[in-house]
């Protein structure tokens, strides 16, 4: 949906795979945050952090509301990498002008970091979740501290839990992604524990895996984490084994079939579980014969 629309946009655009039939509406350019070292996504000159002008955001929604497309957007992602950083009040304006522009639309989403909703209340998020807000997009990438120290996530454990259980009570579905490899070996084991007792902590309704890739180079990372051991694709399915087989949860849909994955793996927790950790198992046992994504279909 990204050509030909009335929304001005600046390159690169990501958004989670689960919203490709989404309208993408930038509110923000950037990351207010910008600083984990595995992430190049909003580094770019042209992507520097800056909050969007609400005229412009609703004069979009306007010409889309007077456009053929006012009644075939049905779902919306507030885009660039955590909107929530939007005081509220802004945030509702954006919210009501989907309702009233884009009459069809049941699902307004968006990427979202714990430290954005340090200052909103669990009122405050009840409004957006009124106003239209459903979804919210959160990197934990683990729950392990010396993990997410090393790659200067500026989170902890204790924070993210806070935030998951903030959005949970406002009525705000959570869709939780974890970087498989992200703690190198060193930390391997403690990373896929601690992050599956993230995960149980808080029942998030949604949890993905992604494998940690560099297609811009490991410079950066390395810089702050020089020691970081690459994990080969044996390593990263052992710490993927151990990930499923701590998760103990009720009602989640589990997905691991993002491009970076070596194994695409997808299911509805509890019941799945013993088959994800059957698939996983075999691939371990037997790579020669698992449907692993060949290296040059993988990408971020
Ligand atoms: C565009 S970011 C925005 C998410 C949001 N800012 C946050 O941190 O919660 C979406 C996710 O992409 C993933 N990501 C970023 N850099 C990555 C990398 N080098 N390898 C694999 N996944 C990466 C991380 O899981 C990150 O949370
Ligand atoms: S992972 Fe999220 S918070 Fe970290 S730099 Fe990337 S977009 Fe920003």
């Amino acid at each position: 949906m990204l050509h030909d629309l009335p929304i001005r946009y600046i390159n690169p655009v990501y958004r989670p795979p689960s919203e490709a039939q989404s309208l993408i509406l930038p509110v923000t350019d950037g990351c207010s945050w910008n600083r984990c070292t595995f992430c190049e996504m909003y580094t770019a000159a042209q992507k520097r952090f800056r909050a969007r002008d609400e005229a412009e955001i609703v004069h979009s929604l306007q010409q889309l509301g007077a456009s053929p497309l006012r009644d075939q957007v049905r779902r919306v992602f507030l885009a660039d990498g955590d909107a929530l950083v939007l005081p509220t009040r802004k945030l509702l304006v954006v919210l009501c002008a989907i309702r009233e522009h884009l009459p069809a639309v049941h699902r307004v989403s968006s990427y979202c970091l714990p430290r954005n909703l340090n200052k909103k209340s669990v009122a405050e998020l009840r409004e957006l979740n009124e106003a239209g807000l459903r979804l919210a997009y959160v990197g934990a990438e683990s729950g392990d501290d010396t993990v997410l120290a090393r790659v200067d996530k500026g989170e902890t454990f204790a924070t993210t839990v806070a935030a998951l259980e903030k959005l949970g009570a406002a009525n705000i579905s959570r869709s939780v992604m974890i970087l498989n490899g992200l703690g190198g070996l060193e930390y391997s084991a403690a990373h896929a524990r601690h992050s599956a007792a993230l995960a149980n902590a808080t029942q998030p309704e949604y949890l993905a895996t992604l494998v940690v890739s560099f297609p811009a180079g490991e410079q950066r990372f390395r810089a702050a984490y020089p020691e970081w051991q690459t994990p080969d694709i044996a390593a990263l399915l052992r710490e993927q084994e151990q990930f499923i087989a701590a998760l103990e949860l009720n009602r989640t849909v589990f997905r691991s079939d993002h491009a970076s994955n070596w194994l695409s793996l997808r299911g509805n927790l509890p019941q799945d579980k013993g088959r994800l950790l059957a698939e996983l198992r075999s691939a371990i046992a037997a790579p020669q014969n698992a449907p692993l994504r060949p290296a040059w279909a993988r990408g971020l």
